[in-house]
């Protein structure tokens, strides 16, 4: 594939957008490669964790492709949006849980993209934005639904409504990211957050994953009932076993039995 990279050690699997010359920008191709990207590591069981980020120093992902864009027709940029739509919504149904390693402009489309991760690392430099009003349009790869859920309704319209971009403290301090690490560091912080959720129960952690992200989007009673189920299928496995053996004889888990 010519702009995205799936690299597999051992368990993690390390997903690379790479286009820097247009600062990783998502066109069609990019998006298409991504989505088959994605399809392969849904069905791969030996991938616990994926990182996502961007080749190059200055961006994650600066967005969705404005040149390609510019002559787009109402329903084409519709179609355009409902395709970014779907592949992000792989990323948030993917059974293993990911991490958007953001190493640099996270705009518009990147932004969107990192949001539909579980969790986000930023380098220092990381800059976050949805700055479509600038450009005459709004969020289309689902920046206007899941901002307002991460990090609250007034604070999201604000950075939806003014376009302004902010670093990657300001985004800690709204809880855009999970942690801000120097630029040098963020893959290999990423690495090992992966790598300590690798240590974990491998169903229990992809049950978790799925609990909270279809919670987030019912009610909390009908919620609470599929924790409940899920709760209960975590007994029906060697992994309750094995963890809960563990504790009792004081020592380490050991739950990836190659
Ligand atoms: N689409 C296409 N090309 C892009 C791009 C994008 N989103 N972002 C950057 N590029 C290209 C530039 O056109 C430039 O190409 P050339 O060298 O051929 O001129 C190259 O990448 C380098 O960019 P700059 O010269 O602009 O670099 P800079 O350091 O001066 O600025 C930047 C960096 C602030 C990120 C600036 O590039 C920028 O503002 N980019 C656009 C950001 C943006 O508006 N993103 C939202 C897009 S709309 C969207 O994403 C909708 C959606 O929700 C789906």
């Amino acid at each position: 594939m010519a702009f995205v990279e799936l690299r597999k050690e051992n368990r993690l699997g390390i997903v690379t957008i790479n286009r820097p010359k247009a600062l990783n920008a998502l066109n069609t191709q990019v998006l298409a490669e991504l989505e088959q990207t994605l399809r392969e590591i849904a069905v791969d069981d030996k991938i616990g964790v994926i990182i996502i980020t961007g080749a190059g120093e200055k961006a994650f992902v600066a967005g969705a492709d404005i040149v390609e864009m510019q002559n787009k027709s109402a329903e084409a940029a519709s179609d355009f949006a409902r395709k970014g739509q779907n592949i992000f919504r792989l990323i948030q149904d993917l059974p293993q849980p990911t991490i958007a390693a953001v190493n640099g402009f996270a705009l518009g489309g990147g932004c969107e993209l990192a949001m539909a991760c579980d969790l986000r690392l930023a380098s220092e430099n990381a800059r976050f934005g949805q700055p479509e009003v600038n450009l005459g349009i709004i969020p289309g790869f689902g920046g206007t639904q899941r901002l307002p859920r991460l990090i609250g309704r007034a604070r999201a319209m604000e950075l939806i409504l003014t376009g302004r971009t902010i670093k990657a403290e300001e985004a800690l301090e709204l809880g855009l990211v999970n942690k801000v690490v120097p630029s040098s560091e963020l893959l290999n912080e990423a690495v090992e957050l992966a790598k300590t959720i690798l240590v974990k129960g491998p169903e229990a952690v992809r049950r978790a994953k799925s609990a909270v992200n279809k919670g987030l989007e019912i009610d909390t009673n009908t919620g609470c009932e599929l924790e409940a189920t899920l709760f209960g299928l975590c007994f029906a496995g060697k992994e309750q076993k094995e963890g809960m053996a563990a504790f009792l004889e004081k020592r380490t888990a050991n739950f990836i039995q190659e």
